[in-house]
């Protein structure tokens, strides 16, 4: 089985609902060409249903939502359940992004038990972790990545991982306008392969994207994506412009 080419839009907390309507429609419209490529966009909570009935009908597009909580119902006032997510028509959720390690002190043991929420619920999951700035200049962030990758892809189930996305993410390179270079992007990826075949198996890291994340653009997504282990990538900043987003899509050689 060939890996699947997916570019993924995290747009985290932006749009109204109409821009929401407006920027999925848009971008529905403008990368039917790419029909080899996975589309996934990330939409807030709210919003999710609306996303989903204008994606719906279109091959290969759809939709995820940016974090679930980790128990499965109950007086957790403010929170959203996978089954929730499931229940609106998400395919996918984003479990371990940096913004949520950072601002939300979520760790392995919360990022586990999101894991297998999602999977019980049927849902899709993008797996994202990455290094530091001050990792990387201490030459750390393989270690980083291993233990991240470890953490929480020890439990996962061998026979789930078709539903498993891997996103790497330098937090350096999130929201900062600096980006990895093609070559540390391989070089990460490469490792990442090596790592998920320890854990899992040869056969089963062959079949897993992973992604790459962090001010990724039209302008370095076509030389990044055409590196052997990039499969695609999640996008930010980007992915809030129809236009930017689905040159993104394009980039595939
Ligand atoms: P960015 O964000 O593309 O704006 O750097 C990527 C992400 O956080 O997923």
């Amino acid at each position: 089985m060939k890996r699947k080419k997916i570019v993924a839009g995290n747009w985290k907390m932006n749009t109204t609902k109409e821009e929401a309507e407006k920027l999925a429609a848009s971008i529905v419209q403008s990368s039917q060409a790419f029909q080899g490529v996975e589309k996934i966009v990330f939409p807030p909570f709210p919003f999710l249903q609306a996303v989903k009935t204008i994606v719906n009908n279109t091959a290969n597009f759809f939709v995820g939502a940016q974090n679930c909580n980790h128990h499965d119902k109950g007086a957790y006032t403010g929170e959203v359940s996978a089954a929730m997510l499931k229940s609106v028509g998400c395919d996918y959720v984003l479990i371990g992004h940096s913004e949520r390690r950072q601002y939300f002190t979520e760790d392995n043991i919360q990022l586990l038990s999101k894991t297998e929420q999602a999977l019980t619920n049927n849902l899709n999951v993008i797996f994202c972790f990455g290094e530091q700035l001050n990792e990387r200049k201490n030459n750390q962030h393989f270690e980083t990545v291993k233990k991240q990758l470890h953490g929480v892809l020890n439990f996962f189930p061998k026979n789930k991982t078709e539903q498993l996305v891997l996103a790497y993410e330098p937090v350096w390179a999130i929201g900062t306008g600096e980006t990895a270079t093609p070559a540390q992007a391989q070089e990460m990826h490469a490792f990442i392969r090596k790592t998920v075949a320890e854990i899992f198996s040869q056969e089963i890291t062959e079949q897993i994207s992973i992604l790459y994340g962090g001010s990724c653009n039209a302008q370095n997504a076509p030389e990044l994506f055409s590196c052997p282990d990039v499969d695609g990538g999640l996008i930010g900043g980007a992915s809030l412009n129809a236009d930017e987003f689905c040159k993104i899509i394009g980039s595939f050689g």
